[in-house]
């Protein structure tokens, strides 16, 4: 699935949804369908820290995904995109038990939470859902988290099951680890559902609490920097850090008992079971032991209303996903140092899981145009190409619109 950009990304909201309704039209025939908007994120702070059960601080984004939906008369389901020809047909007795490997596993594993709560699909009708949206696809935006609680929303809403935000927010997160088989952690899907706007959220992901910090989006710009590398996280290499996340805890817990995750570890723990372990392991876990300092001290500067502070801890954790956690890239890397030395950019770190995809970059509002300016210059000398570069803005999550 590729993404399409350039005519859409910045037609208001509104406008956006009513030409996806005639894109809905054109695909399933005539009616008027429910609209809604589901916003994907970026992380500023906790990078790789959710499925160590640390602190993250995400925000919503005003780019999305967008879904129409009609209800049917007989029971058949059809998900379709504007990104791809290809349309899902099934019935809604006869869900696949396992993933198909295309984009629809999302929207599918969504429909198989929300009918396995339910108890099962009697009495219930078919769908069709088209998706679409303004969100780049695999750039660490959590197009995935975007379109499963989007998906959440709009059938809760179909079929009237009133549940609870949190109840979207799980089976989103269930359908991506349970049926698209992405042992993500718990960021994404709360980031998305749980948005609002002028803030970040401060997710603890030990005991899921969560609150919202004020963040001043008329003086601070989110720029996002594609690099237009892309990996699929299912190929493995998120997987993989996981996974190398849990064997370094299982050497350090033994020498510190009562922790519980990797994010309870000292730093003098692994400075005195280092020699022991496995390099790559030994320096996983020092990222995420400094990256949980790090994202502590990052809420207080943003709290005391020093964005600078901020900025600079968000540079500190690129070096960390860099040279610890291995997950950056030259074009990320470049990007990154470009917009550090840029004025009026406070710092910058790759989003998302790395691998390629986006940088964020902090900045103060006017600074836009040098950074821009500064990056294009360097990435064509580099990479015989210019990066593309959007100025976000803060999103009030998932939501239903009119729009047909
Ligand atoms: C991906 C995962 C998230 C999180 C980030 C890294 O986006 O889906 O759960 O682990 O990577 O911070």
């Amino acid at each position: 699935m590729t993404s399409d950009l350039s005519s859409k990304a910045h037609l208001p909201l509104e406008a956006a949804l009513a030409r996806h309704a005639e894109a809905f039209r054109e695909r399933f025939g005539p009616g008027s369908p429910s609209l809604y908007f589901s916003p994907g994120r970026v992380n500023l702070m906790g990078a790789h820290l959710d499925y160590n059960q640390g602190p993250v601080m995400p925000t919503a984004i005003d780019r999305g995904t967008f879904l129409a939906l009609r209800r049917r008369s007989d029971r058949r389901v059809r998900f379709a995109s504007t990104f791809d020809p290809r349309t899902l047909e099934l019935e809604l007795d006869e869900l696949p038990g396992q993933r198909l490997r295309f984009w629809a596993d999302y929207p599918l594993g969504v429909l198989r939470e929300l009918l396995l709560a339910r108890g099962g699909s009697q009495d219930l009708c078919g769908v069709e859902i088209l998706f679409g949206g303004n969100l780049p696809v695999g750039a660490g935006l959590s197009s995935s988290a975007s379109i499963c609680v989007g998906t959440a929303l709009a059938l809760d809403r179909a079929y009237e099951l009133r549940l609870e935000r949190l109840d979207l927010v799980r089976s989103a997160l269930a359908a991506e680890r349970g049926f698209v088989g992405v042992q993500c952690g718990i960021m994404d899907p709360y980031a998305v559902g749980f948005a609002r706007a002028g803030h970040l959220l401060w997710l603890d992901c030990k005991d899921r609490s969560f609150e919202h910090l004020p963040f001043d989006f008329e003086s601070l710009r989110l720029a996002v920097v594609d690099s237009g590398v892309r990996r699929e996280l299912a190929e493995g290499a998120f997987n993989r850090r996981v996974e190398e996340c849990r064997a370094a805890f299982e050497l350090l817990r033994v020498a510190q008992p009562e922790a519980l995750c990797l994010r309870d570890v000292q730093l003098a723990t692994l400075e005195e079971r280092r020699r022991s372990m496995d390099p790559t392991l030994a320096r996983r876990a020092e990222h995420v032991i400094r990256e949980v300092g790090r994202t502590f001290e990052a809420r207080e500067r943003l709290l005391a209303g020093e964005p600078d502070q901020l900025g600079a801890l968000m540079s500190r954790t690129h070096a960390s996903l860099r040279e610890l956690f291995e997950v950056s890239c030259p074009e990320l890397d470049l990007i990154v140092e470009v917009a550090t030395g840029s004025e009026g950019a406070l710092g910058a770190r790759l989003t998302g899981a790395g691998f390629g995809g986006c940088a964020v970059v902090l900045l103060r509002r006017g600074a836009e145009e040098q950074l821009e300016r500064r990056l294009h210059a360097a990435f064509r000398a580099r990479f015989g190409r210019a990066p593309r570069v959007q100025h976000f803005g803060g999103d009030p999550g998932p939501r239903a619109l009119e729009g047909a």
